[in-house]
């Protein structure tokens, strides 16, 4: 597949040129990580360099992550990692409420089978590929890059050759955040996951431009929304007192084609427990919502399309009709538009066709891609995988807001669409 020589490519370019590239160079203002969406279990998945000598690991991406992780009990061989002391300021920093064996010790989590077990906090030597936001530049290491060491029974249930996870979340020992002090840019990091499991989409750490092929800054225009920090966390398992790593925003209510859909407001705020709210999260394919708010939202949905021929439901989907019930259009099937409305009436999030409905394989139907979460839920809206693909999210840790392109397909582009030709 040519996604897949493409990024095998780049890896190899990346681990050849790590040896190369001069010492004294300048800090790059950003770096990216290509992402792919596997095909069977809808996992994004990237492959990151680290170790030495540096080998490409495969890890599965979690948006809420509270840091990376992977499986040190097999095949973890590196003549550079060291263990993070107790009473380091790295392990200060990591919010880590436990010691080892004077070892900083943190929660990795499996959030796709919620099983959480303690690890060791170590570092180890990383590379990745810089960006000028048009095109690859040279890679940078990093010496000491922080990770959570993982055991083999935790990667159940992840995606084929993956051997931890990147938990990109709101605390200061994630992925983003430790880039961020490496390189001393500012601590904001940008998602744009493909759509199509054929080709790649990317994560961008690092301010803006981002620009992708034809010659379009998608880092700008954004739309803002500030993230809440829930103050209970919503990981698999944690210590009392630790709050969220996941991005929460303020939807404050849901219109289709501008009609509101009567919901129960309060499922809509974080409570003291740390229930209710709109996460985003890269581990579900499609939004759940909690029951009641599935059902006003399907019944709103179904009373505004009109002439639409259902079909028989598509496990999990339960809204499904036949393809050729809906015209072309450049944002996907024209169905009504859906649209989250954030910190006031005239800031919302739209959902078109191609982000509200799911084409089922080797049939021609067309489901609405949105899943019943059940009667109590931890938290009420979980804006999943299919939702985001091919729309840039920009999160800025420091500021705490959310920028949001909505689908770039109204600007005939896609996430797949950054140049690969490497800039020495
Ligand atoms: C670990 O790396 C060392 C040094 O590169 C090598 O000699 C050894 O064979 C490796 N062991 C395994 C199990 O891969
Ligand atoms: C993370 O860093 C921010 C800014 O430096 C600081 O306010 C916050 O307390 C830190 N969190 C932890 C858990 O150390
Ligand atoms: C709204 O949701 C809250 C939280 O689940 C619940 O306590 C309350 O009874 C609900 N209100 C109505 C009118 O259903
Ligand atoms: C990709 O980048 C290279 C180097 O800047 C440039 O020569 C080429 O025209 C670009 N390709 C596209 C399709 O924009």
């Amino acid at each position: 597949m040519a996604s897949t020589s493409h990024l095998s490519l780049l890896l190899l370019s990346l681990l050849l040129l790590t040896t190369t590239a001069p010492a004294t160079a300048k800090s790059p203002r950003a770096l990216f990580l290509l992402v792919l969406k596997d095909y069977d279990t809808l996992q994004y998945t990237a492959f990151v360099a680290q170790r030495t000598p540096l080998v490409a690991v495969k890890l599965t991406i979690d948006l809420g992550g509270r840091s990376m992780w992977v499986d040190c009990d097999q095949g973890f061989n590196s003549s550079s990692d060291r263990k993070v002391g107790c009473s380091t300021p790295l392990c200060q920093i990591s919010g880590s409420r436990a010691c080892s064996g004077n070892t900083c010790s943190l929660t990795p989590d499996n959030r796709f089978t919620r099983t959480a077990t303690s690890g060791d906090l170590v570092t180890d030597a990383y590379a990745i590929q810089s960006t000028d936001g048009s095109n690859p530049r040279r890679v940078v290491s990093i010496r000491r890059f922080p990770f959570t060491c993982g055991t083999t029974s935790l990667l159940q249930g992840l995606d084929d050759g993956v051997q931890g996870m990147a938990g990109l979340g709101i605390t200061n020992i994630s992925m983003p955040a430790q880039f961020a002090s490496a390189f001393r840019f500012p601590k904001i990091f940008a998602v744009c996951l493909s759509s199509s499991t054929g080709s790649h989409g990317i994560i961008f750490f690092g301010d803006g431009p981002y620009v992708l092929k034809p010659n379009v800054d998608v880092s700008k225009p954004l739309t803002y929304t500030p993230l809440i920090i829930n103050p209970v966390s919503t990981a698999s398992a944690f210590p009392l007192g630790e709050a969220s790593a996941d991005y929460f925003i303020g939807v404050t209510s849901v219109r289709i084609n501008n009609k509101i859909v009567p919901l129960n407001k309060t499922l809509l705020s974080i409570d003291e427990a740390g229930r209710g709210g709109t996460r985003f999260s890269t581990v579900n394919p499609y939004t759940v919502m909690e029951t009641s708010i599935y059902k006003a939202f399907t019944r709103t949905f179904v009373e505004q399309l009109s002439g639409a021929t259902r079909v028989a439901s598509v496990a999990p989907f339960e809204f499904c009709y036949k393809s050729n019930s809906f015209a072309a259009t450049q944002l996907g099937p024209r169905v009504p538009r859906i649209d989250l409305v954030l910190q006031s009436t005239s800031v919302f999030w739209s959902i078109f066709g191609a982000n509200s409905m799911v084409a089922m394989r080797h049939q021609d139907v067309l489901c609405l891609g949105f899943v019943d979460g059940g009667v109590d839920p931890i938290s009420s809206i979980v804006i999943g995988g299919h939702q985001i693909d091919d729309n840039l999210l920009q999160f800025d840790l420091a500021r705490l807001r959310l920028g949001f392109s909505s689908s770039l397909l109204s600007r005939k582009t896609t996430c797949s669409d950054f140049n690969l030709t490497i800039i020495d």
